[in-house]
């Protein structure tokens, strides 16, 4: 999507700047392509879209109106999917604190529920108790052990275990499985085994593929009907983010498929095959455009001050920078050199890119960053300054999803 200066005029006009630019189409692309690598590898599959990376509204009407299907981690979240109006039979109910009052309401609605924890198991007995004539299916989520072929964790941040979900092994497993054979009205169909990498890596897909397979085989030959894998995938990455070894959609699905093809339980049992792509999703959707307030030269090194800050762009403020363009307000010539795009907060490490390349920005030009639509907008929450409008350009018009916040928005809560 390109967007020119008078656009950007015009929707600060009403939005004011920062503001984030939503490339809808590009979602429903990645979608499209996602649901297209894997299913040409296994046919029965489904794409449920991870809200937690970016939930905003408009983009999950999206997946509803394309017959996706939501996961969310939280009642917030299951709230909202309803609210969408999301189908709740395709609603998959992951995380790792679901209290008794949410397994139930899930369970009424036929929403897939993949159970985390033995207090979860606790609130699946009382319902079932209370439900004897009901046939309740759940699902599991299992832990997940990876390591690359040297033995090093690949859990994010090289953690040396998972925390969610049961073990697949071991004693753990057998008290689980005693648990459930005591709910006698109650029948696992689904297991689950997202786990967040550092590498994102195909071997670590073929992993948990195929310890799931193995646990459906082992353990719920007759009743599992969903092997779910998660999210964790890469989406489209330009290369100055500077990532080794991007899989693309299709690199994945093969590997996924090759698993799936190999174990004798799925071949004669052809589970629903579910992804939870976030990333993969929302990243490239998003764009945000900050305005250039000022630049100043502090030992020999260029700051450029924007009116947005590191939040906006990556709360979790990684190291790497992220693609961006330089709308300049005017046609005079820019130099070319090394500077970093500061932000509009009080704190020094408020860097939204750092050392970049390229022509010099003036004040009054605007700056736009790219890849910002995955744990951005869901994980800033207004931080000196309101939140930021979200505008979605479709042709010469847009269309507002997000009013940037007022005072009254973002105090309304306080008693003063
Ligand atoms: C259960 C579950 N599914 C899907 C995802 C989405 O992961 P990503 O945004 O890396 O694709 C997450 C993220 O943590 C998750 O916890």
């Amino acid at each position: 999507m390109i967007v020119n200066l008078s656009q950007i005029h015009q929707i600060e006009s009403v939005a004011q700047s920062p503001f984030y630019l939503c490339d809808d189409a590009v979602f429903g692309i990645n979608y499209d392509r996602i649901v297209a690598a894997f299913s040409a590898r296994w046919p029965q599959m489904i794409l449920a879209y991870s809200y937690k990376t970016n939930y905003i509204p408009w983009l999950c009407r999206l997946i509803r109106d394309k017959g996706g299907w939501a996961e969310v981690v939280s009642r917030l979240e299951y709230e909202l999917a309803l609210k969408v109006g999301q189908d709740p039979a395709r609603i998959i109910f992951n995380g790792p604190v679901k209290s008794a009052d949410d397994i139930e309401l899930a369970l009424l609605n036929n929403s897939i529920v993949n159970l985390d924890s033995a207090a979860e198991i606790d609130h699946l007995l009382r319902y079932a108790q209370t439900h004897p004539d009901s046939l309740i299916p759940v699902g599991l989520r299992i832990n997940m052990g990876l390591s690359d072929a040297n033995g090093c964790s690949q859990i994010q941040n090289q953690l040396p275990v998972s925390r969610f979900g049961f073990s697949p092994a071991g004693p753990e497993m057998m008290q689980l499985k005693q648990r459930l054979q005591a709910i006698p009205n109650c029948q696992v169909v689904s297991l689950h085994g997202h786990t967040s990498t550092s590498s994102r890596s195909l071997a670590c897909y073929q992993t948990i593929t195929r310890t799931l397979c193995e646990m459906a085989e082992w353990h719920f030959p007759q009743t599992v009907q969903y092997i779910n894998i998660g999210g964790g995938m890469f989406g489209d990455v330009p290369p100055e983010m500077g990532f080794a070894d991007v899989p693309t959609f299709d690199q994945y699905a093969a590997a996924v498929g090759e698993v799936l093809q190999a174990s004798d339980w799925a071949a004669a049992n052809k589970p629903t095959l579910v992804v939870e792509p976030g990333i993969a999703m929302s990243a490239n959707v998003i764009s945000l455009v900050t305005r250039v307030i000022g630049i100043k030269t502090i030992q020999n090194r260029t700051l450029v001050t924007v009116d947005a800050s590191v939040f906006h762009t990556k709360p979790t403020q990684h190291s790497r920078n992220q693609p961006w363009t330089l709308i300049p307000a005017d046609e005079s010539a820019r130099s070319s050199g090394v500077f970093s795009v500061v932000g509009s907060t009080c704190m020094e490490k408020d860097y939204l890119l750092t050392d970049v390349s390229g022509p010099l920005p003036q004040v009054g030009d605007y700056i736009r960053i790219g890849q910002a639509g995955a744990y951005t907008v869901v994980m800033s929450p207004p931080f000196i300054n309101p939140a930021p409008a979200i505008v979605a350009p479709h042709g010469e018009n847009f269309k507002i999803i997000r009013t940037r916040q007022t005072l009254d928005d973002m105090f309304k809560n306080y008693h003063f």
